[in-house]
């Protein structure tokens, strides 16, 4: 009864979240929730995109923002023994100060999103439809390990003894949420962090960071820098006071760290190569539009994209269902960010040999459902594109391509359809779309991937709800998964329990 205050919902107008002073934090972490995701059919938060999107455009805009410290090999000592100096008082401190000092972080990021658009279009060319929910994430890794934290507790009483010094190193393709998880993840249990950016979004990484030391986290704990051309990144990565590296990109990247220091203590994840299967009870509609936008979302630059559709029988049979596909694919706007609709994207950059063979060969038996065009003479924008017939054991069924392009496999069967899922070296994402419980038993048994969505795009996992990690190739170390309940239990070592008592 009576008028009750509307909720406060960020959703509504992000300018005014923007402006609005800092909320007063007391110490006492609220329980944790998901940020939401900006409503963009609301005109206000149009207006915010169209703002955010026009100043990232303007010239010379991205050339002012911060960029990290060139690391020569001759600094590289001295910059480990200042992080490991500086670890021993954050260690010390509670957890419940350094969880403060993470949820500071998340309402910083939170008020800055505009900002954080425009720092991903403008680098990465990353679409507001694409950049917003990485932000939410970026915050939710910031709240959630902030949480974390806390249940691990002070580190004076525990048989969990931190890293002090961890090396993380992010990719490009998510420029603000992934950064932001490694980094938040090892400031919360008490290590100091050395932050080196991917080569192509060093500003993204740095507006991470300057949210950090904006809230109080002090600069000696959290380091941002680009190694030089030279051997400063080999030093770096195998320096015997490095405790671990948390990196987040290509498979070979791993093997390389490894190769430098085969001690080396190694969080990654890696590569993928994810197929969605679609059986004939599926809802078609709804698996149709999963795929597209799995497939094609950010041009599919995502480690978790869906790579391979995998059809079973009538499915992969009806002509109604392939040009329901490609008219999915066609519906997706392929635009540079100034387009507020675009959801396709330019590539970062220019494509790779794989992503080139991708996009302009067939290999023998395939055939183009819909074939790709490049869009501009940049090279970078790309419209999807469809192959049909994919061959079992071929390139494009093994092959990681990171780029717009969908390959479809037939498969008599669910057990066949399987069998081509966990085919590839890879385990990072796996999705299916069933209506029939006894199928999504007999996947979930069997499936051979890190993170399985049932009836649901096979990208986008969210912090607590679906903590996000690989198996078989796609992840080197990792025993837990980022933004799951166990994550920051990995960042440190254990005393044996016998020794403790
Ligand atoms: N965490 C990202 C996703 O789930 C990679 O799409």
């Amino acid at each position: 009864q009576g008028h009750t205050a509307p909720l406060p919902n960020h959703r509504q107008n992000r300018a005014l979240e923007e402006s609005a002073p800092a909320t007063s934090f007391d110490g006492t972490l609220p329980p944790f929730a998901n940020e939401p995701d900006t409503d963009p059919s609301l005109p206000a938060n149009q207006a915010w995109a169209r703002d955010a999107i026009n100043r990232s455009a303007e010239p010379g805009w991205l050339d002012a923002q911060a960029v990290p410290a060139t690391l020569a090999e001759g600094d590289v000592d001295a910059l480990v023994a200042t992080a490991r100096e500086a670890a021993v008082e954050w260690a010390a401190r509670p957890a419940a100060q350094r969880a403060a000092l993470l949820y500071k972080t998340a309402d910083i990021l939170a008020r800055k999103r505009g900002h954080l658009v425009s720092i991903a279009a403008a680098e990465a060319g990353k679409s507001v439809a694409q950049s917003d929910p990485e932000i939410s994430e970026a915050i939710d890794f910031a709240r959630y390990y902030a949480h974390q934290a806390l249940e691990l507790g002070d580190v004076k009483n525990a048989t969990f003894t931190p890293d002090r010094v961890v090396v993380v190193t992010p990719p490009w393709n998510f420029p603000i949420a992934i950064p932001a998880g490694g980094t938040f993840a090892a400031l919360a249990v008490g290590a100091a962090v050395i932050h080196k950016p991917a080569a192509p979004t060093p500003h993204c990484s740095m507006a991470v960071l300057e949210a950090l030391w904006e809230a109080g986290v002090p600069r000696e704990v959290c380091h941002g820098v680009f190694p030089d051309e030279g051997p400063a990144g080999k030093k770096l990565i195998s320096h015997p006071d490095v405790d671990r590296v948390i990196l987040t990109g290509a498979s070979d990247t791993a093997a390389l760290f490894q190769s430098w220091s085969p001690d080396l203590k190694i969080n990654a994840e890696t590569s993928g190569k994810n197929a969605l299967i679609i059986t004939p009870s599926a809802d078609r509609d709804l698996a149709i539009a999963d795929l597209a936008h799995s497939a094609f979302g950010h041009a599919g630059q995502k480690c978790s994209a869906a790579s391979l559709g995998i059809l079973v029988g009538s499915v992969y049979d009806s002509e109604r269902f392939r040009r329901q596909l490609v008219d999915a694919a066609k519906s997706m706007v392929v635009d540079w960010p100034t387009n507020l609709s675009a959801t396709v994207g330019p590539l970062t950059e220019l494509p790779s040999d794989k992503l080139t063979r991708a996009l302009t060969t067939l290999e023998p038996g395939e055939t183009w459902l819909l074939k790709p065009r490049q869009l501009d003479d940049t090279g970078r924008l790309w419209s999807p594109g469809i192959k049909d017939g994919v061959a079992p054991g071929s390139f494009f069924h093994l092959t990681e391509c990171f780029g717009p392009v969908l390959g479809l496999m037939r498969a008599d069967t669910l057990d066949d359809a399987i069998s081509l899922q966990n085919a590839t070296d890879f385990g990072l994402t796996a999705g299916l779309h069933s209506l029939e419980t006894r199928e999504v038993r007999t996947w979930l048994d069997r499936v051979q991937a890190g993170n399985v969505y049932v009836n649901r795009g096979i990208t986008g996992a969210i912090v607590r709800r679906q903590s996000f990690g690989g198996w078989k190739r796609s992840s080197v170390g990792l025993g837990s998964k980022a933004g799951g309940p166990n994550y920051l239990m990995l960042l440190g070592s254990w005393a044996d329990a016998l020794d403790s008592t």
